[in-house]
């Protein structure tokens, strides 16, 4: 099977905001508590934070990390994780049936993003609180000394304010599932009273207003309709959230449910567009995709916690999927539309980070590790920063439950001028069919192959664990070529390749 693809230099989508390649940690299972945290583990640093955990996160250069959830957020008091730590109070957790010691705050936190060299995300609780808490929060994290809260976070070790810029005002206030749930006029009218407040603190604040938690809700999307028509003015992203599954076991439609995902983030585009044309306003929202994933592996297990036949317990073993190859594919298809769509989606975070639907595994007391998916993730936020380009792609394709005319080629390019590079990611989503790749390179850098990373199996469902920790890893890809402007390479059957190429 052939696909010609034409790149042209000037043929560009957006730049892409290198806060698409951000991720999330929620307290929810192991996450937090011997997911970053383990003060007894070997690695762990004088603040009880995980070296080999840290060192795994700094190697994937993430942006920004959204904390603390997610569900989790609708019922937390962020005042029970700050001061000493042996006056913290255990709550228990009403979104995942779970407690929590709040031996990790938000101080632990943000000192935690210094070390991984990342930026963070914070999330306000608009479930079961409102407004205060929410200024209160605010000017806690970056208000001066000399004022209440700005003297507190003193008094509690941390006299500079840390100048967090992201705030969600909420996490899916649209689910019925979520404590506090509101109506879109009921959570629209908060959530602007809000986001003015938090404006008259600090103008320059980026806020990002709840969308719906997944295109299959009911409300969506008259519920992006009606907060941005309460909201348009004071807020900079609406927050959109989608997760996959396999669970039909068909990896032919599995692999084409990116195009229900640019489906959505079209559709919201277009509801932002609507709402700003009533608005007869010169500004512009944008999509901030803050969870992402694949979540079905851990469902059947995780049933007894959130049941709550197992009581309240601390940190259990929560939404942990095991990955498997065909998630390789998967996260490369998405990531690849997040980058087709960089000129609406400017933030974006994979959920999670660490043990619950995570790239990185650990075991109390013992090893951390890859899982499979760690891979297209690391590949696209290391090497995908620059341009998008507006490739022209021609490819045979196949009718999906979700979508027709899937191209069996889900391909993306980035071209990086500061360094000169062009970047291709593209997964071959043919099971049999090796695809022959041409593309014409037309002002770009077309002078050799960098590097060409291939990431394959003979099984759909190879796994990495503790003690397989690289079955399922990138290797050197053979067999492209460059000349007379045009890249030519073989992709295998069900493979993702990163192409990265320099003048
Ligand atoms: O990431 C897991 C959960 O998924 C989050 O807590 C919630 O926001 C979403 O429903």
């Amino acid at each position: 099977m052939r696909a010609a693809v034409t790149a042209h230099k000037d043929f560009t989508i957006s730049p892409i905001d290198d806060r698409v390649y951000g991720a999330f940690l929620e307290h929810l299972g192991r996450a937090i508590y011997s997911g970053i945290y383990e003060p007894g583990h070997p690695t762990a640093d004088k603040n009880g934070m995980r070296g080999d955990v840290a060192q795994l996160v700094r190697d994937l250069d993430i942006p920004m990390v959204r904390y603390p959830g997610g569900n989790f957020v609708s019922a937390y008091n962020w005042e029970d994780g700050i001061g000493p730590r042996d006056k913290r109070p255990t709550r228990l957790d009403l979104a995942w049936h779970t407690s929590d010691s709040n031996a990790v705050g938000v101080h632990e936190f943000i000192d935690w993003c210094d070390t991984v060299n990342t930026k963070p995300m914070l999330a306000i609780n608009l479930g079961s609180r409102g407004l205060d808490q929410a200024r209160n929060f605010v000017e806690y994290i970056n208000g001066p000394t000399g004022s209440y809260w700005g003297d507190l976070r003193k008094s509690n070790g941390r006299k500079d304010p840390w100048d967090v810029k992201l705030w969600c005002l909420g996490n899916e206030m649209d689910g019925p599932w979520q404590v506090g749930h509101k109506t879109a006029d009921e959570y629209g009218r908060l959530a602007n009273e809000t986001a003015k407040a938090l404006r008259a603190f600090d103008s320059s604040l980026e806020l990002i207003v709840c969308g719906s938690s997944h295109s299959y809700m009911p409300t969506y999307p008259d519920w992006e309709r009606t907060v941005l028509e309460h909201t348009y003015d004071a807020v900079d992203h609406i927050s959109l959230h989608m997760y996959f599954n396999n669970r039909a076991q068909n990896t032919a439609n599995y692999l084409a449910m990116n195009a229900r995902l640019e489906e959505y983030i079209g559709t919201v585009a277009s509801t932002i567009e609507f709402v700003r044309a009533r608005k007869r306003s010169k500004k512009r929202v944008y999509i901030s995709f803050d969870e992402w994933n694949v979540w079905y592996h851990s469902n059947e297990q995780d049933r007894k916690i959130l049941d709550g036949a197992e009581g309240w317990p601390h940190a259990p073993r929560l939404l942990e999927d095991i990955y498997n190859f065909e998630d390789v594919l998967q996260v490369g298809c998405i990531i690849n539309s997040f980058i087709r769509r960089s000129d609406v989606v400017k933030l974006a975070c994979i959920a999670q980070l660490v043990n619950v639907i995570a790239p990185i595994m650990t075991e109390p007391n013992g090893a951390a590790w890859r899982q499979t998916t760690y891979y297209p993730y690391y590949l696209a936020s290391r090497f995908g920063r620059g341009t998008a380009l507006d490739l022209q792609v021609s490819c045979p394709g196949y009718d999906a439950e979700v979508a027709d005319n899937v191209p069996y080629v889900d391909i993306a390019g980035v071209h990086n001028e500061a360094d000169g590079t062009m970047t291709l990611f593209a997964v071959n989503r043919h099971a049999s069919e090796t695809i022959e790749l041409e593309v014409g390179l037309h002002g770009l850098p077309a002078g050799k192959i960098a590097d060409h990373q291939v990431i394959s199996h003979s099984s759909l469902t190879a796994v990495n664990t503790a003690a397989k920790p690289t079955e399922v890893v990138p290797k050197k890809g053979t067999g492209a070529g460059v000349s007379s402007d045009k890249l030519t390479a073989e992709l295998a059957p069900y493979s993702y390749q990163m192409i990265r190429l320099t003048a």
